[in-house]
């Protein structure tokens, strides 16, 4: 199983991305620098970057008020967070308790941070919304208590939190971030946006987009002056929206749901550059062995 740095287990998380983002930003002269994630999710590959030392700060931000308090619990009460972790009973009874509040929210508190941590530890591949691993029964091969690891949880609460003053978190619409937030990151901030994908996106966050606002997205990232990446599912809306910047392609995480190997987009732009030999051959056994 991947080691991440992230105490979320995320759907779709990009961890795995981190070795070709580090030499990416470093074949552009933008190591140290910041790097901002307006679609942040479990921000596995922000934390990667952040806590190697590629970036020296982290913009954070999510539309779903329960990722969004999770990163503002981590940054203002990581030691609150840590004796949630060591003390929480790892049972149905909370179980529904978080899924209540996570499907009940309507804006950030440190009871949301909770259950969204609590959640994406305890259900099937992550998802927040999903039910338990080993069902509402808990009868299966898997128990909700697999993969909550409480000592490694409080280690990597601890290790980002050592970080906080490198961290900014917003609980916002990541069009309206790259409108109003990104242009004032200054000019070599890098915005690497990992939106719900258009086919799968929909059954996996509690937010996803329409049609029309994968198209008022990629019309503010054609506004923004600053550098930018951005992954996506290979679709022909993405190919419409984003085939004159020249997608290259990757390859998308092998899943249960998936049952096949499958390709992803990555679009580069605003003045980063891919390597001579586009995302660089080393990239394909970098980023698909465990970090
Ligand atoms: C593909 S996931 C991001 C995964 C992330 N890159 C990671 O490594 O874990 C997409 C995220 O976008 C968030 N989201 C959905 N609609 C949004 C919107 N309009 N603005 C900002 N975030 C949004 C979802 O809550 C979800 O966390």
């Amino acid at each position: 199983m991947p080691v991440t740095k992230t105490p979320l287990r995320y759907p779709d998380g990009k961890s795995r991305l981190f070795p070709l983002m580090a030499r990416l930003l470093a074949a552009n002269g933008l190591t140290g620098g910041t790097w901002a994630e307006p679609f942040c999710g479990g921000a596995g590959l922000s934390m990667a970057l952040l806590l190697e030392g590629c970036v020296s700060r982290v913009v954070l931000a999510d539309a779903d008020p329960a990722v969004a308090a999770f990163w503002q619990a981590v940054r203002e009460r990581p030691e609150d967070l840590c004796a949630f972790i060591g003390r929480v009973d790892l049972d149905l009874v909370t179980w529904r308790r978080c899924h209540d509040l996570w499907a009940g929210a309507a804006e950030p508190s440190f009871g949301l941070a909770c259950a969204c941590l609590f959640l994406s530890r305890t259900n099937r591949a992550g998802i927040l919304g999903a039910r338990p691993m080993g069902g509402m029964g808990q009868t299966g091969p898997w128990a909700l208590s697999d993969r909550f690891n409480r000592q490694d949880l409080e280690a990597k609460v601890r290790s980002i939190a050592a970080l906080a003053d490198r961290i900014e978190v917003r609980w916002c619409d990541a069009t309206a971030f790259m409108a109003k937030v990104a242009p004032t990151l200054g000019p070599d901030a890098v915005c690497y946006l990992d939106p719900p994908y258009v086919a799968a996106g929909p059954g996996l966050y509690r937010r996803s987009l329409s049609e029309g606002d994968h198209r008022a997205l990629a019309e503010a990232l054609g506004r923004h002056r600053g550098p930018w990446a951005l992954s996506y599912d290979a679709c022909p809306l993405v190919d419409e929206l984003y085939g004159p910047y020249g997608p290259m392609s990757f390859p998308a995480t092998y899943t249960a749901q998936r049952k096949r190997a499958v390709e992803e987009r990555l679009v580069l732009a605003g003045g980063l550059r891919a390597f001579k030999d586009g995302l660089g051959k080393a990239f394909v056994e970098d980023a698909v062995a465990p970090l």
